[in-house]
């Protein structure tokens, strides 16, 4: 008779009259001498792998199945039985031909596989219904599962730079439950609380890990990282999450009219400038007084630094005369946020004093260096007239009285008295008389210190004038040689006296 798995299900049909004949006999000699080993007290598979429970018996026992069960008591579960055998099952025995061979191979191991397996011997009971004889002594399977790929979710809604905000990480269908979690930001660390650890409901673990981020303007570009260790993984599991995902930064507004103020009937070019926003998505309208014009983009938005983009857009207005002092406004919608603007102002310059204003704007600058140049001339100004005014006090101690002269010598005069005179020297002189005076021959001191100079005017002048001024500046007055004093002219001759002191 060939040993298979079935046959003791068919024997189990005619063995119960045989057993009743003989069954006090048979039944205690059967039993005796039979044994049952189990011999693996705990395994540990790995899911996905095949499982061995061996389980071998000797001796007689007599009619009745060997099964494996999961579990003793309520919520056993039959994992082998050879008269309900399914061979597309799982479940194999190692050595169909065996009559003591019950070892069995699980495939496909998974995590809700675990648990307490035995091996059974059961024979007919006096009903006919199997009990159990003998059973081993149980394997604890133990199966290891690694973790799935961590998953990071960031907010649901974009945040702004500054903003803190949560992330997590979430791994699950592991076993056993130790497991490590790391987040970095661009590789480098970040501190985060312990990962939260549960058990669902195929005997494995879920793992939950969040960490805050402050959110910043450079973040475009950033890149969160969670990482997982575990027992079953040779290298660690990542997850990742781009922070510009969740970031939303404003661009900042700024409107220019160039020229400013402008010729009236120029054409205003009015630029707008968005700097550092973040996503692209943004949407720009021109205002004139609130009322919709069309302007042009000078370009797309253009990806400047870490990731920002910058968009500029523009609109050209012709500078009539009514749009004086209108307002040009640049509008912008960020990422459906709330609208943002600026304005600039349109001037037309009077055509007048557009040039004068515009000039005294212009040399703003150059004041400072105008303020210097009077202080300095103011300075000069005021040296020059102190000199003048010394000079003229000496002139009065000199002169005395009213009719006054006085001569202007050359430098060299002034100087060391050890010096030579030269030939060339000439000897200037000023006149101030009395036009009354002109009857009286003044006749000065014939020293040798006098000198004369002869001043001649053709007609008298008019009767009004009380002074007469001879300026006797080029007229050459000779030292030497000394001539006679002056003889009696015509009427319209006048005479001055000159006296020279010298030192
Ligand atoms: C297995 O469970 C059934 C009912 O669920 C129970 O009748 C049977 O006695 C149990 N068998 C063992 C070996 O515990
Ligand atoms: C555990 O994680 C798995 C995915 O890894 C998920 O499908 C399951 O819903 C999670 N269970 C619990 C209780 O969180
Ligand atoms: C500006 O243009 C308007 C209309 O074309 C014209 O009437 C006006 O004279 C122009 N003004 C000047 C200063 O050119
Ligand atoms: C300029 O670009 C912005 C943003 O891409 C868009 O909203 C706007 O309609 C564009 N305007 C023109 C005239 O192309
Ligand atoms: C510009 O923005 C201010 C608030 O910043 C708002 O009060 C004003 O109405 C806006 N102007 C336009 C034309 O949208
Ligand atoms: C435009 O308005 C400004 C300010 O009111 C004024 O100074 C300027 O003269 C005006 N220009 C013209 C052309 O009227």
């Amino acid at each position: 008779m060939e040993p298979h798995p079935r046959d003791p299900g068919r024997a189990a049909w005619a063995l119960p009259c045989l057993l009743l004949l003989a069954l006090p006999g048979v039944d205690a000699q059967a039993g005796q001498g039979f044994t049952l080993q189990q011999p693996q007290a705990k395994v540990t598979v790995t899911a996905g792998d095949s499982l061995t429970l061996i389980c071998t018996v000797s001796g007689d026992a007599g009619p009745g199945s060997v099964m494996w069960l999961k579990g003793w008591g309520n919520g056993n579960k039959t994992i082998y039985d050879p008269n309900n055998w399914d061979p597309s099952s799982r479940v194999t025995l190692a050595a169909p031909e065996s009559n003591t061979d019950f070892t069995i191979h699980i495939r496909n191991i998974q995590p809700e596989d675990m648990g307490t397996y035995y091996c059974v011997k059961f024979v007919l009971g006096m009903t006919g219904v199997p009990e159990v004889f003998k059973r081993g002594d149980g394997t604890e399977v133990t199966v290891q599962a690694k973790p799935s790929p961590p998953l990071v979710s960031g907010p649901e809604q974009r945040a702004r730079p500054d903003e803190s905000v949560p992330f997590t990480c979430t791994t699950g269908g592991f076993f056993p439950d130790n497991i490590e979690v790391k987040w970095f930001k661009n590789n480098n660390p970040m501190t985060a609380k312990p990962p939260q650890v549960t058990q669902s409901r195929m005997k494995t673990y879920n793992m939950s890990s969040t960490v805050m981020v402050t959110l910043q303007k450079n973040d475009a570009r950033s890149q969160l990282t969670c990482e997982v260790t575990h027992p079953t993984l040779r290298a660690p599991l990542r997850g990742s999450f781009q922070l510009s995902r969740v970031l939303r930064v404003s661009p900042s507004v700024e409107v220019r009219a160039e020229p400013s103020p402008a010729e009236v009937n120029k054409t205003v070019a009015f630029t707008c400038l968005l700097k550092e926003f973040y996503p692209a998505n943004v949407s720009i309208s021109w205002l004139e007084n609130g009322i919709e014009i069309k302007g042009q983009n000078l370009s797309g938005p253009l990806e400047v630094s870490r990731g920002l983009f910058e968009l500029r857009s523009r609109v050209e207005v012709q500078a009539t005369e009514e749009k004086n002092g209108s307002t040009i406004t640049c509008r912008v919608v960020h990422d459906g946020q709330a609208p943002a603007n600026d304005s600039a102002v349109l001037w037309i310059s009077n055509p007048t004093l557009g040039g004068l204003s515009n000039e005294f704007q212009m040399n703003k600058d150059d004041m400072l260096i105008y303020i210097v140049v009077g202080v300095v001339c103011t300075v000069l100004a005021l040296l020059v007239a102190a000199i003048l005014y010394l000079i003229r006090t000496k002139q009065i101690k000199a002169g005395k009285s009213s009719p006054s002269a006085r001569l202007h010598e050359p430098e060299k005069s002034s100087e060391a008295t050890t010096q030579e005179s030269d030939p060339n020297n000439l000897t200037y002189a000023d006149l101030n008389f009395e036009k009354e005076r002109k009857s009286i021959r003044r006749m000065v001191e014939m020293s040798q210190q006098s000198e004369y100079a002869c001043i001649q005017s053709n007609q008298a002048p008019n009767g009004d004038d009380n002074l007469t001024y001879a300026d006797l500046d080029m007229v050459h007055l000779s030292k030497a040689p000394k001539r006679p004093a002056p003889r009696p002219e015509e009427a319209g001759s006048e005479y001055a006296s000159v006296q020279i002191t010298r030192k």
